[in-house]
């Protein structure tokens, strides 16, 4: 950082005399965010060694540009976030660690992952639908797991993984998913029955994922393609490596893409002309593209409602890192050590930046996209070096999947009024029981 005059008094809400923020933070994370911002402007001290920045500019700055003055992996052990657990893998590590990981895991997401992403989208979104008979209410969220949680263990693991085995990690990994957001972290030694059931969990895990990483789809590029790259890769990981991949890549894939394909049905379900235009060209596409190839250029319409999902209910609201040396945002100096966080929830909402920022128009994600909205504005996978390396198989994924449900069926809430979101991990969204009926 150049010498200059950068101000040290950054503004932000004073919260409690012995709890800081921690109380707004906790009971209700996205309102607190938003407050902040509104508030407070574009650089907010949340509390000690943690900043909030809500600039476009700083977002890109921070994510793009500056990406290797900060460190991610101690941000989210500091957040508390489980993904420590797995700590050789991609996601959380830095450096030049990160580098060859991230080089050893890039190839196997290629197109041909998308494709592939497709054909058994399309196979095991037919099977779910199947089993649903109009008039009769479904727990949406449980509905489309089984979905998301098969595609992301057949991109890994091919066919070796069974109903079974995908319904055992669906149960092991739901205790690790199942986070509050809380920033209070208890000493590791503390066995909470929490702490406990995710350390069962952990040890099954390891050894699930060590025996199919043992098994014949390791190598076959064909079946299993990610597996394989990783087993293949160089330099070849060790098996705490592999692990740790596979572990984060089960649960970066599963829950972000379930939350998307939830957050979209329930919008269009709330704005049936939009649902109709949905049907009537996914119709249009499947008429001309048999099921299991990607028809994601027939879908544009589609498309560009999955984009208005993600910016309305961002399966990723937050995004945290921690300052490696002294920096600057917006004429404030950032003392090394700082935890800054950039929110999706806050920036996709922004009505200095979003036009009708909290309606769904779906609309103005056609012709490429709003030009006046800046980069650093809407970010769901993240921006730069570190950007989601799954994000084209998580779109081919969710806009299929939309187009599937909503070709054969509109659906009708429940309790709409009861749906919300839950800031965990990802962005849950709760309540959302849905009535299939047919068109
Ligand atoms: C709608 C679904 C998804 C969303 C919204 C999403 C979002 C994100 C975001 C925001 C990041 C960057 C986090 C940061 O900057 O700290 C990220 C990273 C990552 N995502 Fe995704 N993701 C999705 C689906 C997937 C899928 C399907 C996979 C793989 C099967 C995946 C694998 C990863 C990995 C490995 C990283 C870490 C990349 C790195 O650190 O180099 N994601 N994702």
């Amino acid at each position: 950082m150049t010498a200059a005059p950068y101000r040290t008094d950054l503004p932000g809400p004073s919260g409690d005399k012995y709890l800081g923020n921690l109380h707004a933070f906790s009971s209700d994370p996205l309102g607190f965010l938003t407050d902040c911002s509104r508030r407070y402007g574009d650089v907010v001290r949340l509390g000690e060694n943690n900043v909030l920045l809500t600039d476009p500019a700083d977002v890109e700055k921070m994510l793009v540009d500056r990406d290797s003055l900060f460190s991610k992996a101690s941000a989210d052990t500091r957040r508390g976030s489980r993904r420590q657990g797995f700590p050789h893998s991609t996601m959380n590590s830095d450096g030049d660690r990160w580098k060859a990981k991230r080089h050893r895991l890039q190839p196997a997401f290629g197109r041909s992952l998308s494709t592939k992403a497709a054909e058994i989208v399309d196979a095991q979104g037919e099977k779910l639908l199947r089993t649903w008979l109009p008039g009769q209410a479904r727990t949406l969220q449980d509905d489309i797991a089984v979905v998301t949680l098969r595609l992301v263990t057949q991109l890994m693991f091919g066919d070796e993984f069974s109903d079974r085995d995908t319904a055992e990690v669906a149960r092991l990994v739901a205790p690790i998913m199942d986070l509050s957001t809380s920033p209070v972290l208890l000493p590791e030694w503390v066995p909470t029955p929490r702490k406990l059931r995710i350390r069962r969990s952990m040890a099954r895990i390891d050894r699930t994922l060590h025996d199919l990483a043992a098994s014949p789809a390791a190598h076959d590029p064909e079946r299993a393609p990610v597996l394989h790259a990783l087993v293949h890769g160089t330099p070849a990981p060790s098996p705490e490596e592999l692990r740790d991949e596979l572990a984060t890549l089960i649960m970066a894939g599963f829950e972000t893409t379930n939350d998307a394909v939830v957050w979209t049905s329930f919008l269009l379900a709330r704005h049936p002309r939009i649902a109709e235009r949905v049907r009537a060209e996914a119709d249009a596409a499947f008429a001309t593209t048999p099921a299991g190839l990607p028809r994601m250029e027939a879908l544009p319409y589609t498309h560009a409602v999955v984009r208005e999902s993600l910016r309305l209910y961002s399966p990723v609201w937050l995004t945290s890192r921690d300052a490696r040396e002294d920096l600057d945002f917006g004429g404030y100096l950032i003392p090394a050590g700082t935890t800054v966080t950039v929110s999706q929830w806050v920036a996709h909402r922004d009505p200095r930046f979003w036009e009708e920022a909290e309606a769904f128009r779906p609309e103005r994600w056609l012709g490429g996209g709003p030009s006046s909205v800046p980069r650093g504005s809407y970010f769901p996978f993240g921006l730069g070096p570190r950007v989601c390396v799954g994000a084209a198989v998580a779109t081919t994924e969710t806009v299929h999947l939309v187009a599937d449900i909503w070709r054969r069926f509109r659906l009708e809430l429940t309790t709409p009024d009861r749906v919300h979101p839950r800031p965990a991990l990802a962005l849950q969204p709760v309540g959302v029981e849905v009535i299939p009926r047919p068109w």
